[in-house]
């Protein structure tokens, strides 16, 4: 028996993501919580005939309360999203809080579960969990990810198609590791599986549109957000993965998680002093196993990982002085 929860469920997001939970025969009961309209999407994909009962949530008579109890993951996709000109750093002001009282709730009501972030800004969002878990006497690392899987999905679509192989697109795993922003995400197309070569300017433009893949959708959907539905598939992959491996099958992703607690292996002499990192990570029965070892990155590649490193301090710290201002 399985509860999964999303938070901010009638959103962008939310909606496609919650309809992909409830294709899943792993999970037995769905909460959809939204501050708006979850009864109303909660209603609508009740009707969909797989096992699953579905609930929605409103803040009124404990909602959240309700809606977490009991829960064995909760993925967080609740906050505003950028429109054209912003990074995913200007929306800091209003996730923050958003995440944290989020945090606060599922600390004091379901302290066991797994808990995917994907609001933004990541890099600073999932600091701000683990400080309020810490608060809170709950935080344990193998249960918090920060969900990158988007970056993932992007980069196996866009490097199969300049290889040629659009139709073998499932079959490309490029690493991606640092953060969820810009320079900080840091494909290592050199590790690329199957292995590609491409000249040097056509890997740093696959990067670049690698990095900033999210703004061309910022960009097309001109105010009306940023990527919902490619992210809910990403989001529901990941999910999947982390429910499939506590079910006992060996799975392994890549997620912005703790490598100062974990142990960072061999990413140790890259990530240096800092908290979070997007690495591999093998995923077990209580979340993550072990931080997976063997990518190299080349030279060029080690430069585009200086520039992470340095950008992902700030962004870390930002959302530690948050939680200590605030929380
Ligand atoms: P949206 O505005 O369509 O939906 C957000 C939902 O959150 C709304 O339904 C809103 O009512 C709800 N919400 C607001 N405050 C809440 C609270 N306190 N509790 C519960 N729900 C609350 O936005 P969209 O497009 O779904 O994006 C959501 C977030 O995901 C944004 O921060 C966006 O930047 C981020 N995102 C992350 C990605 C990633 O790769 N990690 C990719 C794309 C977006």
């Amino acid at each position: 028996m399985v509860k999964a929860v999303v938070i901010g469920a009638a959103g962008g997001i939310g909606q496609p993501l919650s309809l992909l939970l409830k294709q899943s025969t792993l999970i037995s009961e769905l909460a959809l919580y939204d501050v708006v309209n979850a009864p109303g999407v909660a209603a609508d994909i009740s009707h969909i005939n797989t096992p699953s009962t579905v609930q929605g949530y409103l803040p009124a008579d404990g909602g959240l309360e309700k809606a977490l109890k009991g829960a064995d993951i909760v993925v967080v996709p609740a906050g505003v999203p950028r429109k054209p000109g912003m990074t995913r750093d200007d929306l800091f002001n209003i996730n923050a809080s958003i995440v944290r009282d989020t945090a606060i709730g599922i600390a004091t009501h379901a302290p066991k579960a797994f808990v995917l972030i994907i609001s933004n800004p990541v890099n600073s969002t999932v600091p701000i969990v683990a400080e309020v878990f810490k608060k809170k006497g709950v935080y344990d690392p193998k249960r918090l990810f920060g969900v990158t899987t988007l970056d993932v999905v992007r980069a196996s679509t866009f490097v199969s198609e300049a290889n040629g192989a659009s139709e073998k697109s499932l079959e490309y795993s490029i690493p991606i590791v640092g953060g969820h922003s810009g320079e900080t995400i840091v494909p290592l197309i050199s590790a690329s599986q199957p292995s590609v070569s491409f000249d040097q300017s056509k890997i740093e433009a696959l990067v670049k549109r690698i990095q900033f893949g999210g703004d061309e959708v910022v960009k097309a959907k001109d105010g009306a957000g940023s990527a919902t539905l490619s992210m809910a598939f990403a989001g529901a992959r990941f999910a999947i993965s982390v429910l499939e491996a506590a079910a006992g099958k060996a799975r392994t992703e890549y997620s912005y998680v703790d490598v100062k607690a974990l142990g960072a292996g061999e990413w140790s002499s890259v990530v240096g002093d800092l908290t979070f990192f997007s690495v591999p990570v093998k995923l077990g029965k209580d979340g993550v196993e072990s931080v997976g070892a063997g990518i190299k990155a080349n030279e060029y590649e080690q430069g585009l990982l200086k520039v992470a490193v340095d950008q992902l301090n700030g962004n870390i710290s930002k959302g530690v002085a948050f939680v200590a201002d605030t929380a």
